[in-house]
């Protein structure tokens, strides 16, 4: 269901005019450096989150907020949206999202069965009245029809997309035209500890990779926001229209 989809010709000359080279889940610049061994079977969890361990990483992904709370923010949601989390994990977001307005209508994908029961747990109210609903779902095969949705977004999942195209093109495609996307991450710090997630962060390299391709589908309006201290790591949010 997640294989890596071939990119068109365009897709690959943009890949190439930012030299990417398609290491960690096709979405690198360059061979990533890995945490401690000590480490990595939780630091997989936030990626591939199952079982217990998966259990603890949604825990600990969903300790801060104000990540969540800047996409939100950069989403400008309105009383009638309709949004989509794509990689919606413990459903912090969609949380924050359906707490914007009683009216605004709030769909979240992740592929991940652990992270599904989390955020069905922290929804349930807005589930139960129809303003939230989850699908077990990867960012390249968005269970919906074409232009479902007004707004979307994706906070520290497209890392995990196993091809950044497809996910694109989904997003593309269940937005309406005029629709807005932001995708956020966290970027590297050379200089943060092993332990520290944001050693591992994307680099500068991996964000114009991800811009150069919204310029090559056919996104406009596409810009880079920065937040250089939330809750101690440094994020970047590519906002882009359809
Ligand atoms: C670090 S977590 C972030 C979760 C949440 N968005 C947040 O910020 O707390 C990454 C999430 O991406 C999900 N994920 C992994 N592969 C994915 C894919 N191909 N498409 C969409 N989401 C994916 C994982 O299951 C996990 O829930």
């Amino acid at each position: 269901m997640y294989e890596e989809a071939r990119p068109s010709a365009k897709v690959e000359a943009a890949r190439r005019e930012t030299e990417i080279g398609g290491a960690e889940a096709g979405n690198r610049s360059a061979p990533v450096e890995q945490p401690p061994s000590l480490l990595r079977g939780l630091f997989d969890q936030f990626g591939q989150p199952s079982g217990w361990l998966g259990g603890i990483a949604g825990l600990l992904m969903s300790r801060t907020a104000n990540d969540d709370r800047w996409v939100v923010d950069l989403l400008d949601v309105q009383p009638t949206d309709r949004v989509l989390d794509v990689g919606c994990g413990p459903g912090v977001t969609l949380q924050l999202l359906a707490n914007r307005a009683s009216s605004v209508l709030v769909a979240g994908v992740d592929p991940s069965d652990v992270m599904l029961r989390q955020a069905t747990r922290r929804n349930r109210g807005a589930i139960q009245q129809g303003r939230v609903e989850l699908r077990r779902a990867g960012a390249g095969h968005l269970p919906f029809p074409d232009s479902s949705f007004n707004k979307a977004c994706a906070v520290h999942s497209m890392y995990f997309w196993p091809s950044l195209e497809e996910g694109l093109r989904e997003l593309q495609r269940v937005l309406t035209p005029g629709g807005r996307a932001v995708i956020a991450v966290r970027m590297r710090q050379a200089s943060a500890g092993r332990f520290d997630p944001s050693r591992y962060g994307m680099t500068e390299q991996d964000l114009g990779t991800a811009v150069a391709l919204l310029h090559t589908l056919g996104f406009g309006d596409v810009t880079v926001n920065r937040q250089a201290d939330l809750d101690r790591q440094t994020m970047a949010a590519i906002v882009a229209r359809t």
